[in-house]
């Protein structure tokens, strides 16, 4: 559904000085999604024209960072030179929105309202002059809090430094920022505002009380969660939020049939799909976009990032995998390094303190061992000898290893690439392999066993 006439301002400008952080506030992850993107992603959905961010404070790197090519509408960026307070920015906006248009107002440090309840707030518009976003908080510190007069109307909002009794410190109802009005209203509400003294700054609350005194009509509603407009001011707000975020992925997880065998260890911060009877061990992140097949394991500790994994696979604990595809029956770990480019074919094992960069690793092929393989192809039943190592880069270049299918490489070998060693070859341990080698051939470069004669170990002499 899109609405012509509906536009949301998204406030991302503010300094966030409570964060005590050289990193703009909306730009912080959780999930792996700045809470910006989160924002943004849940405001496309309620179907607006279109979207303004209001950006000041490290202004460039937030345009940056944050993706709006993916969206099919226009997301406007609207400078805030000086930052005054919301009442200014949203002030900053007003002039390029036509009138009469609906316009949603959002905080870029609110980061998780659907886009359901913002679709059920458009729709109490149709009753009132502005429909307000309420919530009703145990613990309501740091929120503007929501004055209400005899007959239950809202006169007014209440910055939480401004209260001033105990009345109104008791009350739990708060502001959550968000509310839809029409723009020329809008306009003519925050061309009443005055700064706040304290402060220097024009509170976009403050419009509450001039549209009510003016006799304009103000109907709340309340999310279904309070998860949803839960605002981030500090690092122990961040951290809540990040928390109960992960808490919502893990109970949405386990009900889809995914096995965490502890849900307050468990980290995905991207996006993960998974099969039938897989399960996942403690201190597990998930990064980017992850697939599990089905009755896959994952040990304790354990990164996956942007990673395929087929059907009973298992991997050990300590393993960080990142852009690999990995086939079935394949055995990873534990200490096992998998960089960007590898893939596993079926029934492969990669153990003990191995790392693999862009390589191919055939199938029922093992490299078990201490190794490092980079920019290879190895065919199927290959045999990697513990300490194995391919010397892919000359200082300038990196080089290609070709390896056949049943070669035998004995341990603690070097493969100096470019070079290709030919199917069944075998390559005894300790050699340094510069040539390439004919299929079938074994070779070696160790010098032989010999004794040396009458020869004596100095003594420690303590
Ligand atoms: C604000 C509300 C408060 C509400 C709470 C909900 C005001 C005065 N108070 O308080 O009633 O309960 O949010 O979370 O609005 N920003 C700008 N330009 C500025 C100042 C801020 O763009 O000059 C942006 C910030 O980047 C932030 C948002 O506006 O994303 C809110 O600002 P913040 O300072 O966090 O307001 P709160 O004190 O949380
Ligand atoms: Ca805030």
């Amino acid at each position: 559904m899109s609405y012509i006439n509906f536009s949301a301002i998204i406030l991302a400008a503010g300094r966030g000085n409570r964060m005590l952080s050289d990193t703009p506030k909306v730009l912080y992850q959780i999930g792996g999604k700045c809470m910006l993107q989160h924002l943004i992603d849940s405001v496309i959905q309620v179907g607006v024209r279109s979207i303004y961010v209001v950006y000041g404070y490290k202004g460039e790197m937030i345009i940056k960072k944050i993706n709006t090519d993916q969206y099919k509408i226009p997301v406007h960026w609207i400078l805030q030179n000086d930052l005054v307070g919301t009442g200014d920015a949203v002030r900053r906006v007003l002039p390029v929105i036509s009138d009469g248009e609906e316009v949603l107002v959002l905080y870029g440090d609110v980061p998780f309202v659907s886009y359901q309840t913002l679709q059920r707030l458009h729709a109490i518009k149709s009753q009132c002059d502005i429909s307000m976003l309420t919530a009703t908080l145990s613990n309501p510190k740091g929120y503007g809090r929501i004055i209400r007069n005899q007959e239950g109307s809202v006169v007014r909002i209440i910055e939480h430094d401004d209260i001033i009794n105990d009345d109104q410190k008791e009350i739990k109802e708060v502001s959550t920022g968000i509310f839809i009005a029409i723009s020329d209203h809008l306009k003519c509400w925050l061309s009443a505002l005055t700064a706040h003294k304290s402060k220097n700054e024009f509170y976009l609350t403050d419009i509450v009380q001039i549209a009510h005194q003016s006799g304009y009509s103000i109907h709340t509603m309340c999310p279904t969660d309070t998860f949803e407009i839960m605002g981030v001011n500090s690092k122990s707000d961040f951290v809540y939020l990040d928390k109960r975020y992960q808490q919502r992925k893990v109970q949405y997880l386990l009900s889809s049939g995914l096995m965490i065998i502890d849900p307050n260890r468990f980290d995905l911060r991207g996006t993960l799909v998974h099969g039938k009877d897989v399960y996942i061990d403690i201190n597990v992140i998930i990064k980017g976009h992850v697939s599990l097949g089905n009755r896959v394991k994952i040990g304790a500790s354990c990164i996956l990032k942007d990673t395929v994994v087929a059907d009973d696979v298992e991997i050990y604990p300590f393993s960080i995998i990142e852009n690999t595809k990995i086939s079935f029956q394949s055995k990873v770990g534990p200490f096992v390094r998998l960089r960007p480019g590898t893939e596993l074919k079926e029934k492969s094992h990669v153990g003990n303190f191995v790392e693999i960069k862009n390589t191919r690793l055939g199938e029922k092929s093992k490299v078990k061992h201490l190794s490092y393989l980079g920019d290879a192809e190895i065919g199927d039943q290959v045999n990697i000898g513990a300490g194995t190592i391919i010397c892919n880069y000359d200082g300038i270049k990196k080089h290609q290893t070709i390896i056949g299918d049943d070669v035998f490489i004995g341990a603690d070998s070097q493969l100096v690439a470019p070079i290709t060693i030919g199917k069944h070859a075998t390559i005894g341990a300790g050699t340094t392999v510069t040539r390439d080698v004919p299929a079938s051939e074994t070779i070696i470069s160790r010098i032989r066993q010999f004794s040396i004669l009458n020869q004596k170990r100095s003594k420690n002499k303590k």
